[in-house]
């Protein structure tokens, strides 16, 4: 395992395969109440530029329950809000802490702030990447679905950060995955082109019934991702036909299940029927970032 997890594109299938089972495990303790100190004396910065409640928190419950100190540090109240630079920040911060789980703008600020860490980084989101959202996404796919074995995956809705996880994430593990984006709001070519060299099975439509056709897992996220809300108005015409309704639902497979990373907005990209109704797995995808951010924080925090 590489000292950070920037993206997804930074593990291997072995890595995959070491965190799914590290927190299956972790989490099956839990329920037990067996405590898992393995971080005792440590500590865990959480640097965050944007708004986040599952993120920040099941981090730090995470870093709590392993025995480890989080502590969350609002980059407005430090110095690099008076434009400290990064790399001096990451080198101070190294002396500190064991480890940083890292929310911010730009996929470059976190790359030159691990390339500057003595510590592992681990992206926390960024506008480019949702590394660890996805991680847990899987975890969940494969407790209701056995395996990742011969599955179709599809994403409706915007070629974000999440989008871009998952095509990773696909890249190296494998799986059917079937994209709709509007043609104005699709992922990168040239980083699709560079997956797909990987994974033939990573398909692209504006349609969202040909990418839901036959589906296990349907999943979709917001419109308008945190530093898009100005372009609120002009994302809500773009998207309207990439809703996840019942109609959608019917052509997917007849036990598929219904994934969004929340926060959601019910009428928008999915209707509440859904979003609430009986193939939604929402509470329990967000529940798994609980048990994979321990996972994380033990297999890179531990050594
Ligand atoms: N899914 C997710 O990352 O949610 P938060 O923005 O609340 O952390
Ligand atoms: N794409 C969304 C994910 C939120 C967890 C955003 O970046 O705002």
């Amino acid at each position: 395992m590489k000292k950070d997890i920037l993206s997804l594109a930074d593990l291997e299938l072995s890595d995959f395969t070491r965190l799914f089972n590290r927190a299956a495990e972790l989490k099956a303790r839990h329920k037990k109440g067996i405590p898992d100190r393995t971080l005792t004396g440590k500590s865990l910065g959480l640097i965050f530029d944007k708004p986040s409640t599952r993120t920040r928190i099941s981090f730090e419950a995470a870093a709590i329950q392993l025995g480890a100190a989080p502590i969350f540090i609002h980059s407005g109240d430090t110095q690099m809000a008076r434009n400290e630079p990064i790399e001096d920040t990451a080198r101070v911060l190294s002396r500190y802490l064991d480890g940083v789980a890292f929310r911010t703008f730009s996929q470059e600020t976190i790359e030159q702030f691990a390339a500057a860490a003595d510590i592992p980084v681990i992206n926390a989101l960024t506008d480019q990447f949702h590394p660890c959202q996805v991680l847990s996404d899987l975890l969940t796919v494969i407790e209701k679905k056995g395996s990742l074995d011969g599955l179709t995956i599809s994403w409706i809705g915007d070629g974000n950060n999440m989008a871009h996880s998952w095509v990773n994430a696909a890249a190296v593990l494998g799986f059917a995955l079937n994209l709709a984006c509007p043609k104005a709001y699709c992922p990168d070519k040239d980083f699709m082109r560079q997956a797909r060299k990987k994974n033939k099975r990573i398909m692209l439509t504006t349609s969202p019934i040909d990418a839901a056709q036959g589906a296990d897992v349907i999943n979709t996220d917001v419109w308008a991702s945190m530093g898009q809300e100005h372009q609120q108005q002009e994302r809500r015409m773009a998207f309207a036909p990439y809703q996840v309704n019942a109609l959608l639902l019917e052509v997917a497979a007849k036990d598929a299940i219904v994934m969004h990373c929340l926060p959601a907005h019910r009428g928008e990209e999915i209707t509440g029927e859904v979003l609430d109704g009986p193939q939604s797995v929402v509470w329990d995808q967000a529940e798994n970032k609980l048990h994979m951010h321990k996972a994380i924080l033990d297999v890179l925090m531990k050594k």
